[in-house]
């Protein structure tokens, strides 16, 4: 028989409670204190607590934290008279399941219950996570233990210290970003400068500027002579994301420097000579760009003397488990709300969903569910999983060429803090054009949040 403790320092309220209580069957025991219904909410029989908010010796929300301390996987209703916001979400804050406003309604405390006790039976047959993970988050630390991550430690330990290039190849999300900081982290030199540039962010003249630096009056708006990333990153990690996306005349300078470790700033005659570690990555496969002729083949095999390649995690489903552990773990550590029962019914959605979006889309996934989520079960209800994606495709892609014409032009501009002369740059047209363009779409303001 499933056990509830009211705790209320009214006797009339605890009364009612209890005969209704009874009346649908539970065992009912009752606190006329804190201190009274902390130690009765340790008996192990209790299921659930209805718990007051104004009580004598210690207040509702003392005995909340005091019982998430003892048996953090108690459901606790908050029961008060405060009906307002604030109450609510320090109660929900604190751990709490669920929260009522008194006069309790007696229908909704029922529909409450129903739904508690319904989730503690699906949390019986999950998987629950000991209260002290057993996957700590660290950050910069990879999860996983399939054969396929395995392999990529292994390659990761052995190429570390070298200063060799390495190329990281994998779907969007797989984690590129992390081996290359991996990479850095696990080197002798890892106390030198790690420093990403992502090429595809920027337009091919500003990216040159970007790496290689610039002397003064290279072009306009060039006041001042500026270092770029190559010798910024001098004895460290030059992490070059996005590799797929440079222009050819940037390939070229790559492969200078890959092959001579030397480089000219733009605009410069000076050649200046660095002595960097060169890590890439790319989220489409180079030896088919390189077929097609979009990228070099020399800088290709000069980018491939060691190559990792991640696999897209509908691959290595092995992995989920530990990866939702470790994610439940730093998400409790950013947002302060524990979630630590994962239900056999949500997980069999989680393995069983193809994640286009990879380890990047787990993550994002399990936050908001666990922001939507009351108490510490993780319902399936709450996962919204996003569709497959030649579905997400299409929606992308079935707007009229004007309207993608606007949004690409908003983004440049808000991109450039609405600089238009930096933004036709970046758009490739002319000032003039520029202006037309921003007039017809309606776009001369700032959004109100960018001002
Ligand atoms: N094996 C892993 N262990 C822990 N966290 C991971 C792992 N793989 C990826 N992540 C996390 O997933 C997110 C995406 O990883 P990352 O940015 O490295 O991916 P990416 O391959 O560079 O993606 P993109 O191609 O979109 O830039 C990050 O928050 C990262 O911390
Ligand atoms: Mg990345």
């Amino acid at each position: 028989m499933k056990t509830i403790l009211v705790a209320d320092d009214d006797q009339a309220i605890r009364r009612t409670l209890e005969l209704h209580l009874v009346e649908e069957g539970f065992v009912v025991l009752t606190a006329a204190d804190g201190c009274e219904a902390v130690e009765k909410a340790c008996q192990e029989e209790v299921g659930l607590v209805l718990l007051d908010v104004r009580l004598p010796g210690k207040d509702g929300f003392e005995v909340l934290g005091c019982i998430k301390e003892r048996r953090p996987t108690l459901p606790v209703v908050v029961v008060t008279a405060y009906d307002d916001m604030q109450t609510a979400i320090k109660a929900i804050r604190l751990g709490a399941t669920d929260y009522l406003g008194k006069p309790v309604d007696l229908d909704h405390l029922d529909e409450v219950i129903d739904k508690i006790f319904e989730m503690s039976a699906l949390a019986r047959n999950g998987v629950v996570f000991q209260e002290a993970s057993d996957t700590p988050y660290e950050q910069n630390v990879m999860v996983g233990r399939s054969r396929a991550m395995k392999e990529v430690y292994k390659t990761i330990g052995a190429v570390a210290d070298s200063r060799a290039t390495v190329l990281i190849q994998g779907e969007s999300g797989t984690g590129k970003e992390m081996v290359a900081r991996a990479l850095h982290f696990n080197s002798s030199f890892r106390n030198r400068p790690f420093i990403a540039v992502a090429c595809s962010s920027l337009a091919p003249t500003i990216l040159e500027s970007e790496l290689f630096g610039h002397e003064k009056g290279a072009f306009t708006g060039a006041y001042r002579t500026k270092p770029g990333k190559f010798e910024l990153a001098q004895g460290g990690t030059l992490f070059l994301d996005e590799i797929s996306e440079t222009s050819p005349e940037i390939q070229v300078k790559l492969l200078r420097f890959l092959q001579e470790k030397e480089f000219e700033r733009v605009g410069g005659i000076e050649t200046i000579k660095a002595d960097v570690r060169v890590v890439a990555a790319s989220n489409k496969e180079l030896a088919a760009l390189v077929e097609s002729g979009v990228f070099r083949k020399d800088l290709y095999y000069r980018l491939n003397v060691v190559t990792i390649c991640l696999q897209p995690l509908r691959e290595r489903k092995e992995d989920i488990l530990q990866l939702v552990k470790m994610f439940l773990e730093k998400i409790r550590l950013e947002t302060g709300k524990c979630v630590n029962i994962v239900p056999q019914e949500t997980m069999n959605l989680i393995l069983a969903h193809s994640w286009p979006g990879n380890v990047r889309e787990l993550e994002n996934t399990l936050h908001r569910a666990v922001l939507l989520s009351h108490g510490n079960v993780l319902l399936s209800g709450s996962l919204q999983l996003e569709g497959d994606r030649e579905r997400d495709r299409l929606a992308l892609v079935v707007k009229p060429l004007h309207e993608v014409e606007r949004e690409h032009i908003e983004n440049i501009l808000i991109y450039t803090n609405y600089e238009k002369k930096w933004a036709s740059e970046i758009l490739g047209i002319s000032r003039p054009t520029l202006d037309r363009r921003v007039k017809e779409y309606g776009l001369e303001d700032a959004p109100k949040s960018l001002v």
